[in-house]
């Protein structure tokens, strides 16, 4: 049986995912796009092939051919669909991050726990990307002993006007903030956030340099470069007792002409993890056919949108700031 999916939001990411949904994904079709922006989403729709495109967000929640809905709108419209899904009783992947603050993110956890079951999975990708993949399985054979630091690098070739420094912190890092409880098995547990001499082609701080400790006393640094100007750019070096694990970026060829060595960088995140989009999307369709949850919860939403909030309060402070919240037992085991 095929999925109905609705999409909210038919920006970037929406019509990516729509792409996908459409052309990538078995077991699913699409049903109905919405976003503010109702040419946009009449666009997508005809160019997808979803089957109607509505001017109400909610109406796709709602839509009986609606099985499922994914969620690529602005960070502050997420927790209020993602908790209409649950109220609906219909699974959703929501784009990262679960919300702008913990305090919003945690709304979402209680609406799921007083549901009773696991409707949310968050569009942390990279748990899907193969690389990431292969450094998580890799570290788990123990072959290299065990993990004591990991080094990432988030580079993008411009940030977008909106942008501020703490945006940088709770929209861009909050995917190594993911990554790294998923690759170290570990939870962060203090963070402190250093600015660099700031690009003169930046409006914010940029770069910066954010360091975490994990409840395991490993250190992960970030490097994030929002404005590098040259690219998208993530990389990820695992430092462990007796071996490095390292990925490189994604690269299909590489040319040897006039006495340079050159391999292509994607422009952007869509080409860079087009293998994690497409294999998260798959897996969220089969879960919700399995009953078997896959990828990061509504739980480690939030708990990535405490770790931001602390990241932000030491960008304001320049102190160190421990990561604390409160258990939630149930669902999330
Ligand atoms: N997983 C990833 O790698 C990744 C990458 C980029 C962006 N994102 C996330 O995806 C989401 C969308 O980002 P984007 O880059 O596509 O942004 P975008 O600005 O390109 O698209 C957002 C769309 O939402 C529409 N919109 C605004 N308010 C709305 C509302 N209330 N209801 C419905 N639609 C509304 C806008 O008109 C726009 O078309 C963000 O939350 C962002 O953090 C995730």
């Amino acid at each position: 049986m095929s999925i109905g999916v609705g999409i909210i939001g038919a920006g970037v990411m929406g019509a990516d995912h729509a792409r996908i949904i459409a052309g990538q994904v078995a077991g699913a079709h699409l049903v109905a796009i919405s976003d503010a922006d109702g040419a946009r989403a009449r666009g997508v729709a005809a160019e997808t092939g979803a089957k109607r495109a509505v001017d109400d967000p909610l109406a796709v929640i709602r839509d009986p051919e609606v099985g499922a809905v994914l969620i690529a709108s602005p960070d502050t419209t997420h927790a209020d669909y993602t908790i209409a899904c649950i109220e609906a009783g219909k699974p959703v992947l929501c784009e990262k991050p679960l919300a702008p603050t913990a305090a919003e993110g945690l709304r979402v956890v209680e609406a799921e726990l007083s549901g009773g079951k696991r409707l949310v999975q968050l569009g942390f990708m990279r748990r899907f990307d193969p690389g990431y993949m292969e450094m998580k399985e890799l570290l788990a054979s123990g072959r290299y002993g065990e993990a004591l630091a990991f080094h990432c690098i988030h580079r993008n070739a411009t940030a977008p006007a909106h942008f501020d420094s703490a945006a940088a912190i709770v929209n861009s890092c909050v995917h190594e903030v993911d990554i790294s409880r998923f690759v170290l098995a570990a939870e962060l547990a203090s963070v402190h956030v250093f600015r660099a001499k700031r690009s003169k082609l930046a409006h914010f701080d940029d770069p910066m340099l954010v360091v975490f400790e994990t409840g395991k006393g490993q250190l992960v640094d970030v490097e994030l470069f929002l404005n590098a100007q040259y690219g998208y750019d993530v990389k990820g070096e695992l430092i462990c007792e007796t071996g490095t694990i390292s990925f490189g970026p994604t690269l299909n060829t590489e040319i040897r002409s006039a006495g340079v060595t050159a391999t292509s960088l994607a422009p952007d995140w869509r080409p860079r993890f087009a293998a994690a989009y497409r294999i998260q999307n798959q897996s969220w369709i089969d879960s919700i056919s399995t009953g078997r949850p896959v990828g990061s919860s509504a739980w480690d939403g939030f708990i990535a949108t405490t770790v931001t909030d602390a990241g932000v309060k030491s960008l304001k402070t320049g102190e160190t700031v421990a990561i604390a919240y409160e258990k939630r037992p149930g669902l999330y085991g």
